[in-house]
């Protein structure tokens, strides 16, 4: 009865994490401190582009580099095309919040 319990817990845990997968395009939900301290991310798809938090809270905004450079992580900042070089994808600590489900009309 005891590990039931503990499994239905689990579950219910689990659960949401697994149907609110975001777009896998690396922008933060900013919803921590730290990601107003880092403040830049990589984007997942484009290396011209970036996430930059602005707002406790609020989903990151898309900024774009200058012709012909990318965004390099590891220096947080543009970097021309001959510098640039491939860096891992890494998860933000957080993710946006996914919208909230459209009201039901009567
Ligand atoms: C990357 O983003 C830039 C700026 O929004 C856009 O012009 C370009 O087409 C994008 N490249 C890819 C591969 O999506």
């Amino acid at each position: 009865m005891k590990s039931f319990i503990a499994f239905l817990a689990l579950t219910l845990l689990v659960a949401p994490l697994c149907y609110a997968v975001p777009v896998n395009n690396g922008q933060p939900g900013c919803q921590t401190e730290e990601e107003l301290v880092v403040k830049y991310y990589r984007h997942f798809q484009n290396k011209t582009v970036y996430w930059e938090c602005v707002a406790l809270g609020q989903p990151a905004v898309l900024q774009s580099c200058p012709l012909a450079h990318g965004y390099l992580d590891p220096e947080k900042q543009c970097v021309h095309f001959s510098l640039w070089y491939w860096t891992p994808t890494v998860a933000p600590p957080s993710v946006p919040a996914t919208e909230a489900p459209a009201a039901v009309e009567v």
